[in-house]
């Protein structure tokens, strides 16, 4: 049945009726904390009504040990299959012939919309009480196109690609998704003062696709360094950041402080045909295996996926359970002042999601 039919059956046959087909969603728990938050979110997504048939896929460090590759076609062709995706982070091992498997897994399936929301969590002591930011990073091209040479010993070449087509079609989906999420304005973010051809064509591309939209949604632009001073003194100022790759790259990691850190904040990877939903973080080797990793950044990604999928309800559900269980404040991890272990957190939402099944009753 085609994804296309699923949702037809869905539309027919809502739940109410009788069980709603299973979503086919292919599972990649990737390295370090990958398996450790996967297993925690997998908890609270089998305590909720969605149906999933996870169809699990490894790839990354272990898997480049036992196969030779970090990424295996079968990872790829399960994607294409299911058109759905959640990922945790994959570290590449050196001397695999990829510079990245995670851009690897952009470029092949051409997910050109990367979207990061970063938003303030309740309960979370951070300086700025009230962040609602959307980060759109172009994921295909710009210093991550892995052209890189050495021109003689000594002196190297990385080389840095914009194209016209990659920057309008970006430009478009942020236009697009900030009139479909009623957005009001959107900053693109650039170095044109410097890289006057580069960043020069992203910005004349943006500008072009900003023009249509003129009437609905504020458009202005500011340079990454200025931006950067301006998103740690007032992020409030900003509503959708739009940059290419390597700027979106660096300052969704700088959003992600502002609101407590890299284990909140969570990420869509969209293209035309598929989706892949993955936590900005990487793969923490630093507290990898030992319970200490926050779920959250991967549970409000398969939160985007559940939205993705029209699930909307459960979606719903499970943010108001996170909220409920930062707020209380008794069960939290030790990136946000707490003692409890991963699972012991996923193990309080789902604790919540099944409070509030009981009361709905
Ligand atoms: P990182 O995001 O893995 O870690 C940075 C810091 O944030 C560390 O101190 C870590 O402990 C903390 N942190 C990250 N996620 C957390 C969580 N869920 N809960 C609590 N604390 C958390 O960045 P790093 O160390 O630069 O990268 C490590 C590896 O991950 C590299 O091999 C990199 O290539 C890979 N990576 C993979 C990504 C992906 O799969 N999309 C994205 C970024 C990095």
């Amino acid at each position: 049945m085609s994804k296309d039919d699923r949702a037809d059956y869905n539309a027919v046959f809502p739940t109410e009726l009788g069980p709603a087909m299973p979503h086919p969603i292919t599972l990649i728990p990737g390295d370090g904390i990958g398996p450790e938050v996967t297993d925690a979110v997998l908890f609270v997504l089998s305590q909720t009504t969605v149906q999933i048939e996870w169809h699990r896929q490894n790839a990354g460090v272990k898997v480049f040990e036992q196969e030779g590759t970090p990424l295996p076609d079968t990872v790829l062709d399960s994607v294409r299959q299911n058109g759905v995706a959640l990922k945790g982070p994959i570290g590449t091992p050196i001397g695999t012939g990829f510079r990245s498997v995670n851009v690897e897994i952009r470029r092949a399936l051409d997910l050109y919309a990367n979207l990061r929301p970063v938003l303030s969590l309740p309960g979370l002591k951070n300086r700025f009480g009230d962040v609602d930011l959307i980060v759109i990073r172009e994921n295909t091209e710009d210093l991550y196109s892995g052209l890189e040479h050495e021109v003689v010993p000594g002196v190297v070449e990385s080389l840095k690609v914009i194209t016209k087509t990659a920057s309008e079609r970006i430009a478009r989906f942020a236009f697009e998704y900030a009139r479909r999420e009623k957005r009001n304005s959107i900053t693109a973010v650039h170095k044109a003062n410097i890289l006057k051809l580069g960043d020069g064509l992203f910005l004349e591309s943006v500008r072009a696709v900003a023009q249509q939209f003129k009437e609905e949604i504020r458009y202005n632009e500011k340079i990454v360094d200025a931006a950067s001073m301006h998103l740690v003194l007032n992020p409030s100022q900003f509503d959708i950041l739009l940059l290419p790759n390597l700027y979106g790259d660096i300052v969704s990691d700088l959003c992600a402080g502002l609101v407590g850190g890299l284990g909140l904040v969570p990420s869509a990877n969209i293209g035309k045909d598929f989706a892949v939903f993955e936590a900005v973080h990487g793969t923490a080797p630093d507290i990898a295996g030992q319970q200490l990793a926050n779920p959250t950044a991967l549970l409000l990604s398969s939160v985007l996926m559940l939205r993705h999928l029209n699930e909307n309800a459960e979606a719903d559900r499970i943010v108001a359970a996170l909220h409920k269980v930062l707020t209380a404040g008794q069960v939290l991890t030790p990136d946000l002042g707490g003692t409890a272990t991963t699972m012991k957190f996923a193990e309080a939402i789902a604790n919540e999601l099944n409070r509030n099944q009981v009361s709905n009753q």
